[in-house]
């Protein structure tokens, strides 16, 4: 196939997505006030719907999920503590170091059983630091990622995560989700968000990857700990004013784009198939949501797939480390488009 004229299907990541014109009047359609004050009526109603939804006390809208994370851990530990969480996270990975550099936390790594994301509950008590362990960092949280960015969008099964709830119940330790893309997992296993809600502490989720909005997070918690994370968004200057234009396009990607989120699915196992087809050397698994990785045992391999990608079909992926291949498929990649560009 010869890309020839046509535009590139840009599947780097699903953070690209502009808002669509239905979303743009939406915007320009807010009620907004100064959200500091809790007056921003556009802020005041997401929040008031997440906290419903996911079936927690209470909701602060963020403008990024790095510092909805960042928030939701200095919340839940001080300084010179640990979070016990997989190396691979976006926590420990992506965040720029925010962990030691902003709120002076170190990451433990987490017993696993599943490349990247499921906690070995088995083996959980042993990795906690009490306060009495004076010789290392005291354990304050545990966190892992639904879905897992890093292990090519697998999700947290839910019932392994009500078990990890609960071992940290037993063990005195809060629990953070950084669910970016909770959505998909959501979708994937057709369970209300209620559900994910009770299966942890706080829970940090965004809008502007799959959903499509433009910018914004939100970090669900207890009352108490949401009051908190409100000073702490301040202190790090994230407390914004008239937000409500993007309170209001989060709550228009909730209404509009969650159930289309199907279509990115079976494009992303469409794209999987593809890709193992034309480079029978790399290793791709079925994707359980958005996200395809296609792993090869050299960098020039991987080099020539993201080459041949984008010379024969027009697409734009990218490289996830100089052996992966990763493929996102979002809302501005339009199934029948993308069939069409993979002859599928
Ligand atoms: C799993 C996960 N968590 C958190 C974030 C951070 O979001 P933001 O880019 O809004 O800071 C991302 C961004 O892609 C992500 O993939």
């Amino acid at each position: 196939v010869n890309a020839g004229s046509r535009p590139v299907l840009d599947l780097r990541s699903d953070t690209i997505t502009k808002p669509t014109l239905a979303m743009r009047s939406a915007m320009m359609a807010a009620e907004v006030g100064d959200a500091y004050y809790d007056e921003d009526p556009s802020v005041n109603a997401l929040e008031e719907r997440l906290a419903l939804d996911f079936g927690m006390e209470a909701a602060a809208f963020m403008p990024s999920g790095t510092m909805s994370n960042q928030v939701a851990l200095r919340v839940l530990a001080r300084a010179g503590e640990a979070v016990l969480c997989s190396p691979d996270n976006h926590v420990v990975q992506y965040e720029t170091g925010a962990l030691a550099g902003i709120n002076g936390l170190q990451h433990m790594p987490v017993p696993l059983v599943s490349a990247g994301h499921v906690v070995d509950i088995a083996r959980l008590p042993d990795a906690i630091v009490t306060p009495a362990m004076r010789h290392a960092p005291t354990t304050a949280v545990v966190a892992v990622e639904n879905t897992h960015l890093r292990a090519g969008g697998r999700t947290y099964p839910i019932a392994a995560l009500e078990e990890l709830k609960a071992a940290c119940l037993r063990l005195g330790i809060p629990l953070h989700v950084d669910g970016a893309r909770l959505w998909h997992a959501a979708r994937v296993e057709g369970i209300p968000l209620a559900r994910y809600g009770a299966a942890c502490d706080t829970l940090s989720v965004c809008f502007s990857k799959g959903l499509g909005a433009p910018v914004g997070s939100a970090l669900l918690g207890s009352r108490e700990r949401i009051g908190s994370a409100k000073k702490v968004r301040k202190m790090m200057g994230g407390t914004m004013r008239q937000c409500g234009f993007l309170a209001v396009a989060a709550s228009f990607a909730l209404d509009a784009h969650f159930a289309r989120l199907d279509d990115d699915h079976m494009g992303a196992r469409l794209l999987a198939r593809w890709l193992a087809d034309a480079w029978p050397s790399a290793s791709v698994d079925v994707p359980e949501t958005n996200i395809v990785l296609a792993r090869f045992l050299d960098a020039a391999s991987a080099r020539a797939c993201l080459e041949g990608a984008l010379t024969g079909a027009g697409l734009r992926l990218s490289a996830l480390d100089a052996l992966t291949v990763r493929g996102v498929v979002h809302l501005d990649v339009p199934l029948e488009e993308l069939r069409a560009r993979l002859g599928a």
